[in-house]
């Protein structure tokens, strides 16, 4: 049977942390999808582009497909019979948020693991939002995202500003 693992996020947007993460999950997985969820602390950016773009950073990437999910994440983990959720931990202020989570999901379901990869050095303080704030003061962002998402902020905020 293929070992399905799942990556939820906001990725809003994608970022090379996130990707970092995939590609190493993806060498340890059959199968990896990135489930682009609702996080309801947050209001997305890209609220309408989120899927196209984050299939468009990983489209390369051969065993990885991208969801989109309105509901509980583990109700998904049961339907595509996954056998682990994959979370990326930065610093030891993620920690606390993500074990919450991790053991609440287990206690909904106890059919996956929660898998916790650690981001490399050179990801360690990247976020989403923190690239989102760069690119809102017309900063350089090409070396935190593909050159898509690059592309697509540099439209969103060059229409803000007008
Ligand atoms: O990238 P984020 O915003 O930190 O991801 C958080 C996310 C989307 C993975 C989390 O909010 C989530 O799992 N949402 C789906 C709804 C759900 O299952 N909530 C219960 C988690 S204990």
């Amino acid at each position: 049977m293929k070992k399905i693992a799942i990556y939820p996020g906001s990725f809003d947007p994608i970022t090379n942390g996130h990707i970092d993460i995939i590609k190493r999950a993806a060498n340890i997985f059959d199968k990896v999808i990135v489930l682009i969820s609702h996080n309801p602390s947050k209001s997305p950016t890209f609220a309408i582009g989120r899927e196209a773009l984050t299939k468009e950073a990983l489209k390369d990437l051969g065993n990885v497909s991208v969801d989109l999910w309105d509901g509980l994440l583990v109700d998904y983990v049961r339907k595509v019979e996954a056998c682990a959720i994959i979370k990326g931990l930065r610093a030891v202020t993620d920690f606390e948020y993500e074990f919450q989570m991790a053991l609440t999901n287990k206690a909904l379901y106890d059919g996956a693991e929660t898998v916790f990869l650690t981001a490399s050095t050179e990801n360690m303080y990247l976020s989403s939002s923190m690239v989102k704030q760069i690119a809102r003061f017309s900063g350089d962002v090409s070396q935190f995202v593909p050159e898509c998402v690059e592309t697509e902020l540099k439209e969103l905020y060059k229409l803000c500003q007008h």
